[in-house]
C-alpha cells in the first residue's frame, strides 16, 4: 500500500476461447472498473501448457476437460493493473459456480452464460498466483532453461 492506503495490484486476466471476440466489451468493463491493461496477447496454448497453468487442478475430476478447453483455440491474456485489482477482476468475473451466481447474477459469468468449465474468463486468486501466472503469459526473462543452452553468436 502506497501513504494514501491504496493498494495498487496487478492480476492476470484470461478471456476464454469462447469469448475473445468479445475483447472490446472487456476493455469497456475494464477501464470503467478503474482497471488498465499493462500488457495483452491473444496466444493459443498447447494441451501440455494449458495443463501446466492449471496445474493446482491435476487432481480434480474437471482437470481434462478444462485443458481441453482452453487449449482448443486462441485465449486472450491479459495484464491488468488497479486497485485491489486480484479481487476486482474476479468480482467482475463473478462465482465460479453457477448456483452461487444465481444467487448474484451481477457479473460477466451470469450475463454471458457461463456454464462449466466453458466460464468466460479466468483471474489470478491471490497475488501469489497473479506473480505466477503473470511469469507464465509474460515471461520477464528470456529463459534459457536445461538442455537449451544455444545462443546467437552474433547478438
Ligand atoms: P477454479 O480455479 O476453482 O475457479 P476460478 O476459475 O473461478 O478460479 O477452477 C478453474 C476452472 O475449472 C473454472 O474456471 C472452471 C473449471 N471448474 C469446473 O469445471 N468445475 C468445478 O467444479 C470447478 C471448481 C472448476
Ligand atoms: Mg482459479
Amino acid at each position: 500500500a502506497n501513504k494514501l492506503g491504496i493498494k495498487k495490484e496487478r492480476t492476470l486476466a484470461i478471456l476464454k476461447p469462447d469469448v475473445v471476440t468479445k475483447i472490446g466489451d472487456f476493455l469497456e468493463l475494464i477501464y470503467s472498473s478503474n482497471l488498465i491493461v499493462t500488457k495483452a496477447k491473444m496466444s493459443c496454448l498447447t494441451c501440455n501448457q494449458a495443463a501446466d497453468f492449471y496445474a493446482e487442478h491435476q487432481s480434480k475430476p474437471f482437470f481434462n476437460n478444462l485443458v481441453q478447453y482452453v487449449s482448443s483455440g486462441p485465449l486472450v491474456a491479459m495484464e491488468l493493473m488497479g486497485t485491489d485489482a486480484v479481487s476486482a477482476w474476479r468480482r467482475l468475473l463473478g462465482p465460479t459456480d453457477s448456483p452461487t451466481r444465481r444467487e448474484s447474477p451481477q457479473n460477466v459469468r451470469s450475463q454471458m452464460g457461463a456454464e462449466g468449465i466453458k466460464n468466460v474468463g479466468h483471474g489470478s486468486d491471490s497475488l501469489a498466483a497473479a506473480a505466477r501466472e503473470l511469469e507464465f503469459f509474460f515471461p520477464s526473462t528470456v529463459g534459457l532453461g536445461p538442455g537449451n543452452t544455444a545462443r546467437c553468436t552474433d547478438c
